[in-house]
């Protein structure tokens, strides 16, 4: 059975790219910034749509990393 946070985890946060939450924020962890994870995984780097959603989840884990 599959957690709530591995859903999460595999959700498409970038169409154009394919990349996941989960992908985000595994290179978060690696230290990566916003630039960074686009160069690496091609996220804003097409319609950008995708940039204000990728901009808030990398300030809430930046939160949860301070507590
Ligand atoms: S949805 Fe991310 S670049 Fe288009």
């Amino acid at each position: 059975m599959r957690s709530i946070q591995d859903d999460l985890s595999d959700e498409v946060m970038c169409p154009c790219s394919g990349t996941t939450r989960g992908n985000i924020q595994k290179l978060f962890e690696e230290g990566l910034d916003i630039d960074a994870i686009s160069r690496r995984t091609g996220a804003i780097s097409g319609c950008a749509g995708c940039e204000w959603d990728i901009a808030q989840f990398l300030k809430e884990l930046a939160i949860l990393q301070q507590k």
